[in-house]
């Protein structure tokens, strides 16, 4: 992030009849006229770290290290939580085009014209792999609903393929590990053009990052993986570490499940350290270095979410935390990655 972001946003769009859906207090047609430039919130002014990004190309580039996450604010649904959350001044904000929101993002941001735009990570679906015909279509069907000119961070959303939801076959059918490859180095060549800043993966295990060095160039500039302390997943955290390359943590809230939120390690540690147990858990892959993107349809949860910097959990806590890895995974209805060839 930096001052070259304030240039990413060029084209201006007029406010169109769904922008309506944001409450009416909250007027965005008024607060365009008002602000061309909304530049701030009631929200204290609050620094959020940033971690460098190895992009493959010569500009430096570094990602915020707190977002808010889209996932299951399908459509115009996202609207309202994220204008909260983008006039909290979350920095960054993470989509994919199988959520189905990113043409309301765009049309929000937008609206909002804000002077420092978030940092977008969106993803290419699994079943989009293949081609590079299709990978390039389906960015710029990404770029045109965003109305942006370039995605800061493009990910291969899963490292296998999608499935036929009546059919039961995979998609692409012709799927083979080589084809992530090929996909992969599609992906990549968007640097070169401009359209993409930085590109990453989505749930690659060691394995499948060890076939992406094996045979390119450039590596991913990040891995977005879920992590929370009852999936530690330190042999690939290590792993992306010594790689350079920055996992993003999604799940970190264990999708709000109470018994990861009020697990006694946790409401223990949150007691100790006058937080709560969210602030933990978001604390928890903060100081293991991850990018988290929790998401919360709450302005309450959403500032609380944003106060995990500048205190700490310790040593001591970390390791108490680290102990309670037993394997859950929240994401993605029982799907292992590590099953995908
Ligand atoms: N790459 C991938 O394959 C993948 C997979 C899954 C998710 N993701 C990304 O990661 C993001 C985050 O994951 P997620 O949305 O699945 O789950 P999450 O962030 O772990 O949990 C969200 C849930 O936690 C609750 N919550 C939020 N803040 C809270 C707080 N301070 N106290 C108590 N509860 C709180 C929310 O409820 P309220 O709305 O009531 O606050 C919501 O039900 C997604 O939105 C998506 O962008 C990526």
């Amino acid at each position: 992030m930096g001052d070259d972001r304030k240039t990413t946003r060029t084209k201006k769009r007029k406010v169109t009849d769904t922008e309506t859906e944001v409450p009416p207090t909250e007027n965005p047609v008024k607060t365009r006229k008002k602000n061309a430039q909304v530049s701030s919130s009631t929200q204290p002014e609050r620094t959020i770290p940033t971690i460098p990004l190895t992009n493959g190309t010569s500009t430096p580039m570094s990602i915020p290290q707190l977002g808010f996450g889209t996932y299951r604010l399908k459509q115009s649904a996202v609207k309202p939580p994220l204008r909260l959350a983008l006039l909290q001044s979350y920095p960054l904000l993470d989509t994919a085009s199988v959520y189905n929101n990113e043409k309301q993002i765009g049309e929000l941001l937008c609206a909002l014209s804000l002077a420092t735009p978030p940092f977008i990570s969106t993803k290419l679906w699994r079943s989009h792999q293949g081609s590079p015909k299709i990978i390039t279509q389906n960015l710029q069907k990404s770029l045109r609903a965003l109305d942006v000119p370039a995605i800061d961070l493009y990910l291969l959303h899963w490292p296998g393929p999608g499935h036929h939801r009546f059919k039961k076959y995979q998609v692409p059918q012709d799927w083979t590990p080589q084809m992530r490859i090929e996909t992969w180095k599609t992906m990549t060549s968007f640097l070169k053009t401009g359209e993409c800043r930085a590109v990453g993966v989505s749930n690659f295990t060691i394995r499948h990052l060890e076939q992406l060095k094996a045979e390119c160039e450039i590596i991913p500039a990040v891995n977005q993986i879920e992590c929370h302390p009852f999936l530690v997943q330190k042999e690939l955290r290590d792993y992306c570490k010594k790689d350079g390359i920055v996992v993003m943590a999604y799940c970190s809230l264990g999708e709000g499940d109470k018994k990861l939120l009020t697990h006694p390690a946790i409401t223990n540690c949150a007691d100790a350290v006058g937080k709560t147990p969210a602030q933990v858990l978001l604390r928890w892959a903060v100081e293991h270095g991850m990018v988290v993107i929790p998401c919360s349809t709450s302005e309450a949860h959403q500032k609380e979410n944003m106060d995990i910097f500048e205190w700490e959990l310790g040593e001591e806590w970390m390791a108490k935390l680290d102990s309670l890895d037993c394997g859950v995974r929240y994401g993605w209805k029982g799907q292992d990655p590590e099953d995908v060839p």
